[in-house]
């Protein structure tokens, strides 16, 4: 691992670029002399997760490059992207601290010029869950953006998180759908020391909704545990981890054991199952997720 040999870096300066062409231009050399290259899409207001994607990509490839542009597509709703933390200033600089080489940061119209007509949407996957309570065009946002930018870098692997298991499952079947030359690396979701998975939304939850959201992983652990203590029946996981949830006066909006590839609601808790939940607390919506172990492993 490359990781080894390179110190985290002490700069507080990244290279930032606006347009596809400067991009292009400066990845062209590199490419050439056949360095990989890793991309970590994002959409800024890094945390501790993000930083985690970046030193993945920067152990596997020779270069790393980190994409910031909060999308519009992908919100359904206009406050939530009013909303979403912007300080490019910070996330350079916590960039350049990870040892990143190239922060792309393209305006609204390099991404979505005047006129764009194309939307990539990948069916089944996108209907349930996240896309049933956030609307079709969530997803459709997602594909078509992270197409674009897996287009626009060219990079040999792409980096996501676990927490955003869905997406991930959808990037990873649009990739292989559409034969992207690009390998997905899914990485495991980086936590508080109280649980709590880490979110560019934490930074809204008031403190007292602060502590509430640790509900979310607590349930989710209550999930667990009931499977190790031998419940196989889904209802009694979901009743443990709703009791978690219900202490913290939390009503989610899911919370569901689904097979980890095809987000289909199982039947028994054994083998592999992805128990998922999303919940609002005041007014920010936050996900989690964890891949239950029976112990038959
Ligand atoms: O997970 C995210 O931050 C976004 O959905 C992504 C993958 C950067 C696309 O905008």
């Amino acid at each position: 691992m490359r990781e080894l040999e390179r110190k985290p870096s002490s700069d507080t300066h990244v290279r930032t670029l606006r347009t596809v062409a400067e991009l292009r231009a400066a990845l062209a050399g590199p490419r050439r002399a056949g360095r990989t290259i890793g991309l970590v899409p994002t959409m800024g207001a890094f945390h501790e997760g993000h930083l985690s994607l970046m030193r993945h990509a920067r152990a596997d490839c020779d270069e790393t490059v980190v994409s910031l542009f909060v999308n519009p597509t992908q919100f359904d709703q206009e406050a939530d992207l009013g909303a979403y933390p912007r300080d490019e200033a910070r996330d350079a600089a916590l960039a350049a601290q990870a040892g990143v080489d190239l922060l792309f940061a393209p305006p609204l119209a390099e991404v979505y010029p005047p006129g764009f007509a194309t939307t990539v949407s990948v069916a089944g996957l996108t209907e349930t869950l996240e896309g049933s309570h956030r609307g079709h065009a969530h997803f459709d946002g997602v594909a078509t953006v992270v197409t674009k930018l897996l287009n626009m870098v060219m990079p040999d692997v792409a980096y996501f998180g676990h927490k955003d298991a869905q997406q991930a499952l959808v990037i990873e079947r649009l990739v292989r759908d559409l034969d992207l030359p690009v390998r997905i690396e899914v990485c495991p979701t980086v936590r508080e020391p109280d649980g709590l998975a880490m979110s560019s939304r934490n930074a809204r939850l008031s403190a007292s909704e602060r502590g509430r959201a640790t509900a979310l992983a607590r349930a989710l652990r209550a999930a667990q545990e009931a499977v190790a203590a031998g419940a196989r029946d889904p209802a009694l996981a979901r009743a443990a981890a709703l009791a978690e949830l219900r202490c913290a006066q939390i009503e989610p909006e899911y919370l569901a054991f689904v097979s980890p590839d095809t987000l289909t609601p199982v039947r028994a808790l054994d083998g592999d199952v992805l128990a998922v939940v999303a919940a609002r607390v005041g007014d920010t919506r936050l996900i989690d997720n964890h891949l239950l172990k029976d112990g038959s492993a």
